[in-house]
């Protein structure tokens, strides 16, 4: 049977940094109550299009495994930030990075979107049906962000990571998944008025809107990622002893200690990066393995675990197998557009504008 190896990653932050600090100057917050609750210090703001990340993630990827675009037979991009709603995004990255042989899908997953993407990628390559696909997630979270709510515009950021995964003999990659929906409690996290369920005529269109219910998620993720992560070990017949490092979706440090409480894994098994950049849904695994394997926290052969949860509310988990190669092929120059601005210089005029619509809305 065909494996699907990751050959190439890469992650691409926006250089904005919004610290805790900052959020403290229009929001009623402070440090000491992100970082207690959350382990969240600062995160980064989108200066650009999520599109723009999008591309410098799979180029850094693509070059990572030193591979030829022209190659490439299937985009997957895991958002619920895309540019448009049409064209899709994966077909803008598509043409920007000259994959013109790659169909090209997107997937609304919300911060599963990646582990989603890495599972449908990699039973395509062992079905056949592909043999080299590039896997995106990331978010521009902070363009529909409600900067009036406290519990929520805190915990978010923006990035964006990618891989590449080749057809393989030999056993590694995405050994096994699982991936799973718990809709009773889709509107837990719901993100209003942008959509066709919205009227057009009303006032509210497009000021999107935050219903969040963050102790339900915590409850329910932290219960479906344990159980998610127990089901794939069983699958290949592995214990946590011999899971190398633990890659999870980065949503608060609560999450992540209470996750290795519950599987029975040592912290300092568990990759974490929260405090840099919150929580960028769709991209904080890309990202975190980008980074794991760039600071030679995995090692060739090594087994790695992976959970995640998000709007749905879905969830999953994933073993992976890392192949041979710890360093990338070719390390590329692909670059974000210069940013001039600091991130509260960007939300400015955001932050102006809604509060000005919440005066004339009441
Ligand atoms: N600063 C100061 N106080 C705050 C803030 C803030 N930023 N936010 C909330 N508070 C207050 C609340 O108003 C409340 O005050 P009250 O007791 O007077 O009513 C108090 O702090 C406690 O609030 P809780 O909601 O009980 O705080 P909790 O400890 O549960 O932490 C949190 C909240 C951080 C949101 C947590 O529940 C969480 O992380 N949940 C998971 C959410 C998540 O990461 N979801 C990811 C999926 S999103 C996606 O897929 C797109």
């Amino acid at each position: 049977m065909q494996h699907a190896e990751i050959t190439g990653w890469g992650k691409c932050l926006p250089p904005a940094v919004l610290s805790n600090a900052d959020l403290a100057t229009f929001i009623d917050t402070s440090d000491e109550w992100i970082t207690s609750r959350t382990g969240i210090k600062e995160r980064r703001i989108c200066h650009c299009n999520f599109s723009d990340m999008a591309i410098v993630a799979a180029q850094r990827a693509l070059a990572a495994a030193d591979l030829d675009p022209l190659e490439l037979d299937l985009i997957l991009l895991g958002s619920l930030t895309n540019d448009s709603l049409c064209p899709n995004t994966a077909s803008i990255v598509q043409d920007a990075i000259g994959a013109r042989n790659a169909a090209s899908i997107d997937i609304n997953s919300a911060c599963t979107g990646f582990l989603y993407g890495l599972h449908i990628g990699t039973n395509l390559i062992r079905a056949g049906a592909h043999k080299k696909v590039l896997v995106i997630g990331g978010e521009f979270i902070s363009h529909y962000m409600d900067w009036s709510r406290r519990d929520v515009a805190v915990l978010f950021g923006d990035a964006c990571g990618a891989v590449v995964i080749e057809a393989s003999d030999d056993e590694v990659g995405l050994l096994a998944a699982k991936i799973g929906c718990e809709a009773d409690a889709k509107y837990a996290i719901q993100i209003t008025n942008l959509g066709s369920a919205y009227s057009r005529l009303s006032d509210d269109f497009l000021y999107t809107g935050w219903n969040f219910d963050g102790q339900e998620v915590f409850k329910r993720a932290v219960k479906s990622m344990s159980q998610a992560c127990t089901d794939v070990l069983d699958q290949v017949g592995l214990s946590v002893d011999d899971v190398h490092l633990v890659v999870p979706h980065q949503a608060n440090k609560r999450i992540l200690d209470s996750l290795a409480k519950r599987v029975g894994i040592p912290q300092e098994k568990v990759f974490v990066n929260v405090h840099k950049y919150g929580n960028t849904s769709a991209g904080t695994i890309p990202v975190a393995l980008a980074e794991a394997v760039d600071e030679g926290r995995v090692n060739p052969g090594d087994y790695i675990l992976s959970a995640t949860f998000g709007a749905g509310l879905t969830w999953g988990a994933g073993i992976i197998r890392w192949g041979n190669r710890v360093k990338p092929l070719r390390i590329s120059d692909a670059e974000l557009p210069p940013c001039d601005k600091t991130a509260l210089e960007i939300l400015e005029p955001h932050i102006r504008r809604y509060k000005e619509h919440a005066k004339t809305s009441v």
